[in-house]
């Protein structure tokens, strides 16, 4: 299987399986508990029907929206998500580049690889830095004061970690960062000889916005869980969100993990200009209601005072389609770019996009809409129930 061969979400899992130690795949790949919310993030798609508008008469279609504070040129961006040197070595340098040829948002998480600087400096998307809010309340306001100083358009707070998610997958493979070479996992590794190669003589792995405060994640070898219950700052709240808001300014500021109505009514008063309607990609609160389930209703209560964003599950331009038409101001996702870096680096985060934009604009054409504006509920059925 090549590069050239992955047409959708699934082709670049199978060739990322191929690429990376199991441990690292289960990582990307895996969610809590039972996966229930994982898998259900994809398959409420499943539950709405499109019904498309015909003879419209288009040659070509405005993809465009606008979001965060920018225009970007698909409904769809790169979520933030941590660790992506360790799924091809180029990591967030490759992702950057990817999102900047496809003019969309592309986000890097306070557990990056590379640092808020050199992301800065050197991406010209439009860029969200992700804030984990850690124990060390020196850390967090550096960290906000760094992504302002380095230009990113956007500050989103993470708020579905109060504790780790329960990742069985990483229990049993024993995933850590940085990863951890042991007797039952070493065939894994050693059956990957490229990543191990990129690993041990590439630049040295390290999680530079937050390794001059923290070993751990860094040279102190820690579950992903395990990180989210000791290092995070377990007594998170409305006011401090509030004051992170205030600290960060008036550039955009996203609540990511937001989903309920009254949290998405509780973000418009601390004064968030978005929200990512997201449940971690399931891998927080297993049983946690689909992102595209609760858009609805939360679209309907506070669309028209913030952007809410659909976050998690998309595998299909169709299902980027049904998110707009309900209200979403966007779609985001991780997996859906991450194969694609573990499978092929930056030409593969490129396919990945291209594949994406080419289905939007082939549905849009289908769904006979110009632009993503004339989308609407007029468009969506609830899928009878099969008897
Ligand atoms: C995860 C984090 C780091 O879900 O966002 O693994």
């Amino acid at each position: 299987m090549r590069l050239a061969d992955c047409h959708n979400v699934a082709d670049f899992r199978k060739l990322a399986r191929r690429r990376l130690p199991a441990p690292v795949f289960h990582y990307i790949d895996g969610g809590a508990d039972d996966e229930s919310t994982l898998r259900r993030n994809t398959a409420a798609f499943d539950d709405v029907d499109l019904v498309p508008d015909v003879l419209a008469g288009l040659e070509t279609v405005d993809t465009s929206v606008e979001v965060l504070g920018r225009r970007i040129a698909l409904p769809l961006f790169l979520s933030p998500t941590a660790l992506q040197r360790l799924f091809h070595h180029e990591g967030e340098r490759a992702v950057g580049r990817a999102a900047s040829a496809f003019g969309t948002y592309f986000g890097i998480s306070s557990l990056s690889t590379v640092s808020i600087e050199e992301i800065g400096a050197t991406v010209t998307a439009p860029k969200m830095f992700q804030l984990y809010v850690h124990r060390d309340q020196g850390l967090n306001k550096s960290l906000v004061e760094r992504a302002r100083a380095a230009g990113f358009d956007c500050l989103t707070l993470t708020v579905d970690t109060a504790v780790g998610g329960n990742r069985e997958r990483c229990l049993r493979t024993g995933f850590t960062s940085p990863p951890r070479i042991t007797p039952s996992s070493f065939l894994s590794y050693a059956r990957r000889p490229q990543w191990v190669f990129d690993f041990l003589l590439r630049e040295k792995f390290r999680l530079p916005n937050l390794d001059s405060v923290y070993a751990e994640g860094s040279r102190t070898a820690m579950s992903i869980g395990d990180y989210f219950t000791k290092m995070l700052d377990p007594l998170l709240d409305w006011k401090a969100a509030e004051a992170i808001r205030l600290a960060w300014g008036d550039r955009p500021f996203c609540l990511k993990g937001v989903m309920s109505v009254a949290d998405a009514r509780r973000a418009i008063d601390i004064g968030a200009t978005a929200i990512m309607v997201s449940n971690h990609g399931g891998r927080q609160l297993d049983g946690s209601r689909a992102p595209f389930d609760q858009l609805a209703e939360i679209v309907d209560a506070v669309g028209d005072r913030l952007d809410v964003i659909c976050d998690g599950g998309i595998r299909r331009g169709s299902h980027v389609l049904k998110a707009l038409a309900t209200g979403a101001r966007a779609c985001s996702g991780g997996r859906l770019y991450l194969y694609a870096l573990a499978a092929a680096g930056e030409a593969g985060v490129m396919r990945a996009l291209g594949n994406f934009r080419q289905e939007i604009e082939r549905d849009m054409k289908l769904m006979g809409v110009a632009q993503v504006a004339d989308l609407g509920r007029n468009h969506l059925r609830p899928r009878a129930p099969t008897r």
